[in-house]
């Protein structure tokens, strides 16, 4: 990045805001929520049956959140990521995350597009993990962002709201 771009993305904010906080929580949890009832529906089913007709809802479902999250997160790109990254704010938990939820949207795309039984069941494998992964990965990072610029993790939300005013 040039010196005037740093420059510029210094002069944003850190922080995220409500809404788009809350936006994230909730498209994590319907991301896990139907990712894993899939799963479940899937692995219980006997191998001659049908299947569910909940199980392609969970998947229409999980790829609309999908989307929206990858979405998200590049509204988060600038102002969040590389801003505090430049002010080496929070860099290895922040970096984590970032590399997990690009783990999950590469082998995502893996998901529709990779061919062969040995790439497909490592991608699926891949996906699973980095899913399951991501709600304990985020909690780390939010809890070591909020310690790093408030002191304490417990009163570090107070400290956080009066911030916000
Ligand atoms: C290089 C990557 C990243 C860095 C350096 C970074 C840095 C930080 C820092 C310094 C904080 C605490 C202060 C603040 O909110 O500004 C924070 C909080 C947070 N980060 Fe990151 N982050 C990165 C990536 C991510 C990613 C990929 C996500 C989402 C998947 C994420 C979600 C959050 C959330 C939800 C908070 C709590 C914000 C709040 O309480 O308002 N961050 N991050
Ligand atoms: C940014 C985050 C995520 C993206 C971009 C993403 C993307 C995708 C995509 C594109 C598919 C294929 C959909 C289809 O076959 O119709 C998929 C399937 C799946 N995802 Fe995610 N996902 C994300 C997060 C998660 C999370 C957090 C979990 C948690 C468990 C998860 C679990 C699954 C499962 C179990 C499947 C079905 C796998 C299979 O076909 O074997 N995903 N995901």
């Amino acid at each position: 990045m040039t010196r005037r771009g740093r420059i510029a993305v210094l002069q944003l904010s850190t922080r995220l805001g409500g809404p788009r906080r809350r936006g994230l929580y909730a498209l994590v949890a319907v991301l896990v929520a139907t990712g894993a009832a899939w799963l479940w529906l899937h692995d219980m089913r006997p191998a001659d049956s049908l299947p569910s007709p909940i199980e392609p809802w969970m998947m229409k479902l999980h790829g609309a959140a999908a989307l929206l999250a990858v979405y998200l997160l590049g509204t988060m790109l600038h102002g969040h990521m590389l801003n505090a990254w430049h002010r080496r704010q929070n860099r290895i938990s922040g970096g984590v995350a970032a590399a997990a939820v690009l783990l999950l949207a590469a082998s995502g795309y893996g998901l529709y597009y990779f061919g062969g039984d040995a790439l497909r069941s490592a991608t699926e494998w891949l996906h699973w993990v980095a899913g399951f992964a991501l709600p304990p990965l985020l909690w780390w990072h939010i809890r070591s962002g909020r310690l790093a610029i408030g002191g304490h993790a417990s009163s570090g939300r107070a400290r956080w709201r009066r911030r916000e005013r």
